[in-house]
């Protein structure tokens, strides 16, 4: 049997896949896991999207390949619609709108799409890990920007070295941000989209959490800023917006060279989504809220975020996502105290280093805990950590 490309084997297992290995050994131990590990809503897809895919599924048209040039017509419009009213950004259903088998499947293409052996990106750390192994893959390298907690997880773009900007075709941003649940303000979009025209790089948002936000905070598009359609796309995601992770949904606007750049990569590659699904996610952008789902993430959010304080971990309130982003109290390895919260207190978190060198002494907790009912799962996993006596102040 030939092995893999050499490019495969550098990179490292995924890993979701190792935290899945984990969970799988201590559910087959018998043991009750307070699951804070993947980001994936735990509540089902609301029943008018499930309707409407089921009625496009009814229909013959639907079971063939979607030979739209960008995505089926009626998708791009109220995507672009949305956009427009959601945003204040005219987008071009034309030519600036591109329908993904998800978003990570559009971010992993993209990377492949610009760089080539020797090419930079320079992406963020700790990070969503499909900026950097793609890059990687394609025979890039990374730059890292580190995201500081002083800094509120934004980066310093100052610090970014000159030979790097210079050698950079992409500069990947994340928010609301995934790990560290930060947001960005429009002010700093602007400092990234004059940098990025500075040194001629393609600037990506991934905003696959800009509707998870809470406490009355809208998040800022990329593309509101005045020019920034020259060169940024940002990434939107159905997962996180209406539960429908398993469905493979997203869309990438903005600049419409590097649409047509990832859709001549892409339809190298795919043949588009099933069209009943992309029919039932025109639906839910058209007709459906999230609001009832925020409401459940965001009581979580306080019964955690409060008890860990009370616990004496200097841990900060999350107005975006659906993570908490805790420093780990008395600083250490992240590996071994997710291992210790496992083991101890039957808590599943995500050492914060999975997601780069900078993420070392966080850990990543998710709000999006299978089981709970109005935060008792997550009353439950701070019970288990002041039992086992894991933390400051215990
Ligand atoms: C930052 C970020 N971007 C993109 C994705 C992928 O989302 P999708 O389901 O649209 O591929 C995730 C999923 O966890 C994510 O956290």
């Amino acid at each position: 049997m030939p092995s893999p490309s050499t490019r495969l084997s550098q990179i490292p297992p995924y890993l979701f896949g190792q935290i899945a290995a984990l969970k799988a050994k201590a559910i087959a131990e018998g043991r009750d896991l307070v699951d804070l590990g993947i980001g994936d809503p735990d509540q089902p897809t609301p029943e008018a999207i499930v309707e409407a895919l089921y009625s496009a599924a009814r229909n013959p048209e639907t079971h063939r390949y979607d030979e739209s040039p960008l995505g089926e017509a009626g998708f791009i419009e109220a995507v672009t619609r949305w956009f427009g009213s959601r945003f204040g950004v005219e987008i071009d259903p034309r030519s600036e709108a591109l329908m993904l088998i998800g978003s990570k499947e559009g971010l992993a293409h993209l990377a492949w799409t610009y760089i080539d052996a020797g090419d930079v990106s320079l992406a963020p750390d700790p990070a969503y890990t499909v900026y950097r192994v793609n890059t990687l893959m394609a025979g890039g390298e990374v730059c890292p920007m580190p995201l500081l907690r002083e800094r509120g997880f934004v980066p310093d773009l100052t610090t970014i070295p000159t030979d790097a900007a210079r050698r950079a075709k992409l500069m990947w941003l994340n928010y609301p941000n995934n790990p560290t649940g930060a947001t960005a303000t429009l002010e700093f979009f602007r400092e990234a989209v004059d940098f990025c025209r500075q040194y001629d790089i393609v600037l990506v948002n991934d905003a696959a959490y800009s509707e998870v936000t809470f406490d009355g905070y809208r998040a800022p598009s990329v593309l509101q800023v005045e020019g920034a359609k020259d060169l940024a796309v940002e990434f939107h995601s159905f997962s996180k917006m209406f539960n429908m992770t398993g469905w493979r949904m997203g869309v990438a606007l903005g600049c419409k060279d590097v649409i047509s750049a990832l859709n001549k990569m892409k339809s190298n590659i795919d043949s588009k989504q099933f069209p009943a699904v992309s029919r039932a996610a025109a639906y839910a952008i058209e007709h459906v809220g999230n609001g009832a789902f925020l409401d459940v993430i965001r009581e979580r959010r306080d019964v955690l975020v409060d008890g860990l304080a009370s616990l004496g971990w200097d841990v900060q309130r999350p107005k975006a996502t659906f993570y908490v982003w805790a420093p780990i109290p008395g600083g250490g390895s992240s590996i071994e105290f997710a291992s210790r919260l496992l083991e101890e207190a039957g808590v599943l978190a995500i050492p914060g280093v999975g997601y780069g060198a900078y993420g070392e002494g966080f850990i990543r907790m998710s709000l999006t805990v299978m089981g709970d009912q109005h935060g008792d799962r997550a009353r439950e996993a701070v019970r288990r950590i002041q039992a086992a006596g894991i933390g400051a102040r215990v």
